[in-house]
């Protein structure tokens, strides 16, 4: 639960509706821009009316103390330049006196305000998903059915309201359980199938209010014990709280965590990236770009994209980050540069090269990114990819090799090789995957789906490895799909490994949850990528086995055993990213044209500079044919 709790009922309808907006950037903390220096004033008059109820956990808007810090930020000045500034408090929309606040501040910005659409542009209403739902995108009308309208109606129930506004979804909504914990909460990365469902159906408005709030949130000061991870940061969840006002007046507030009271405070490195994918797909979808060329927007963008490009120690262009980062938040043995980090790394990068505006101030960070992609992109395939002869090349490896010409580049002892992988791996040269890890001296040779679906859908993995990648999980339906779709991760860890990786954790027991679990959720990721290498029918026939439990199961979080037979020992039941994963995936089925723009094409470019940037160096290993022949395939 979170730590901080506020006066008054959430449930608490306001009186008035007071929408706080802060400034993103605290000048002094993050511009060394003397220009900018002169506008301290503006931001320092900001006050923080937020009590800390727990000195472990402090959160404010990062202008409430504008001058404690002297922490230096990898966030350029080029970056800072463009960020506006936003009024201290303020009254909701309607108020006329946020234009003047802004025309005040002197800055040729559009303030975030929750922006209400007028009556006779609102999306129309829709009643439980049914046909009087408006396609304002002219998507073919599906007849809906019975598992699908309970669907609708338990979506629209998880919808929370910010000033009257829908902001995103709850992660879970059961009416039974009276301890939902954090599940009450709006978590970034649950929002995402949610806002596809919305998006698809043609309701724009809540996604863009995610988007633009969530944004607000990125720039708040978050710290754990003494110390600020990165500005850039997007929380893993928020809540919005109602607070009492003096004469029976309430005020709404957003909560964010960051990873200061989460469970084992681990920072939330993908709820920035998803934040990326969902804003392109939002463009995309749409066809609204304009939000992604607001100035704010791209001031997001960078932040994020600075945050993770940031230089470090690592020699690897892969994102080093802590166990427990992403969807699987427990300790699993994923520390280090897990599969899903680096999939959903490169749709961000991917996303952000397309929507960051090119002008003088952004060429250097777009080229960084690029040159990121063709490192990031060369090294997965290169390294990462496993099949039957690769497999069998580790097993014969030399160890202790020296030098730069080194087969046996990470010194991986073939003892890594272990008899469920030899067992399980392909027959077929066709067949492979990538790896969930990679580490000096360590392969997690277990098979994680999220990655390996974002590596098919982001173009990460080549269109060989892409499509081998599917015939993989077609072989191994058993085990991967089995009664639900799709297990997270394959296989359990057990014994003594589940005692010394996970901690002795007893949620994630062998075969349950994060170790193991099948998470219908994945299905939306598994049906984009299957419309993506032509191959509907496999996920036409996961969705439709899903279909026949997940209404009776009473739309649970995840499954446990070994094929996915029983609903979870402590899953949640009407699980939000269950029912928009569902809904997602039957839509995007229905209208493969419009799946189509939200995954990505190989990209000649970026191979180009990737065999160009390795032949440059001169390092004999790098430039061999063999790696530019399996890039190019
Ligand atoms: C669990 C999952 C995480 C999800 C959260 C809310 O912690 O591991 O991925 O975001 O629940 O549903």
């Amino acid at each position: 639960m979170n730590a901080i709790t506020f006066l008054g009922n959430s449930t608490m309808i306001p009186s008035q509706c007071i929408l706080r907006a802060f400034s993103r950037i605290s000048p002094s903390k993050y511009i060394r821009d003397t220009t900018f220096r002169s506008y301290h004033s503006r931001f320092s008059s900001c006050i923080n009316q937020y009590s800390n109820a727990n000195s472990d956990r402090i959160i404010r808007p990062t202008n409430a103390v504008p001058f404690c810090t002297d922490r230096q930020s990898s966030v350029t000045a080029q970056v800072v330049s463009e960020a506006r500034s936003l009024s201290a408090s303020t009254t909701c929309a309607n108020d006329t006196t946020l234009d003047q606040i802004y025309t005040k501040n002197g800055l040729n910005v559009k303030p975030l305000v929750v922006e209400r659409l007028k009556g006779h542009e609102k999306d129309e209403e829709v009643v439980n998903g049914d046909d009087k739902s408006v396609n304002r995108d002219g998507f073919e009308g599906a007849k809906s059915n019975n598992v699908e309208d309970e669907a609708w109606r338990l979506l629209r129930d998880s919808i929370v309201t910010y000033c009257d506004s829908p902001l995103g979804t709850v992660a879970a909504k059961d009416p039974t359980d009276t301890m939902p914990s954090n599940y009450d909460q709006v978590f970034i990365r649950d929002f995402v199938p949610s806002a596809l469902a919305f998006l698809l159906k043609g309701e724009s408005e809540i996604v863009r209010n995610f988007l633009l709030h969530t944004l607000q949130l990125q720039s708040w000061e978050k710290t754990v014990d003494c110390y600020s991870p990165g500005q850039g940061l997007m929380p893993a969840s928020f809540k919005v709280r109602t607070l009492p006002l003096e004469e029976d007046k309430f005020e709404e507030v957003l909560d964010p965590d960051f990873g200061e009271a989460a469970i084992g405070r681990v920072a939330p490195v993908d709820s920035g990236l998803w934040w990326i994918i969902l804003l392109r797909a939002y463009g995309k979808i749409t066809g609204d770009y304009s939000l992604q060329e607001r100035i704010d927007v791209q001031t997001g963008i960078k932040m994020i994209a600075n945050l993770c490009l940031a230089d470090g120690f690592d020699m690897f262009p892969t994102l080093l980050v802590t166990d427990g980062s992403c969807m699987i938040d427990r300790r699993m043995g994923i520390h280090g540069h897990p599969l899903e980090i680096q999939a959903l790394f490169y749709s961000a990068l991917r996303s952000s090269r397309e929507m960051i505006t090119v002008n003088d101030s952004s060429k250097n960070i777009i080229k960084t990114i690029s040159n990121r992609l063709s490192a990031l992109s060369f090294h997965i395939r290169e390294n990462y990819w496993v099949d039957k002869n690769k497999i069998n090349e580790i097993y014969r490896y030399k160890t202790e090799e020296y030098s730069m010409d080194a087969t046996n580049k990470f010194n991986i002892y073939p003892e890594q090789v272990s008899p469920w992988l030899m067992d399980w791996v392909p027959e077929s040269p066709d067949s492979g995957f990538l790896i969930g890890n990679l580490q000096p001296a360590h392969m997690d040779f277990r098979f994680f789906t999220l990655g390996n679906l974002w590596s098919i859908i982001s173009s990460l993995g080549t269109p060989k490895q892409n499509q081998a990648i599917l015939n993989l999980i077609e072989e191994k339906w058993d085990d991967l799909v089995g009664h639900m779709p799709l297990k997270i991760c394959y296989p359990a860890l057990e014994s003594s490994e589940w005692h010394i990786i996970t901690g002795s954790d007893p949620k994630n027991t062998p075969w349950s949850y994060h170790n193991g679990g099948s998470w219908p959720t994945l299905l939306w990721q598994f049906t984009l990528a299957c419309i993506k290498m032509g191959r509907p029918e496999l996920a036409e026939k996961a969705v439709t086995m899903a279909e026949k439990r997940l209404q009776a199961d009473r739309w649970p979080e995840y499954y446990d055993t070994r094929d996915g037979k029983f609903i979870g020992k402590q899953s949640r039941l009407y699980q939000t990213w269950t029912i928009a994963g569902f809904l997602t995936s039957k839509q995007l089925l229905q209208n493969p044209e419009i799946a189509s723009s939200l995954f990505w094409e190989e990209d000649l470019e970026l191979l180009e500079s990737c065999v160009c940037v390795l032949t440059k160096s001169g390092r004999k290993k790098c430039s061999r044919a063999a790696a530019k022949s399996q890039i190019l395939i």
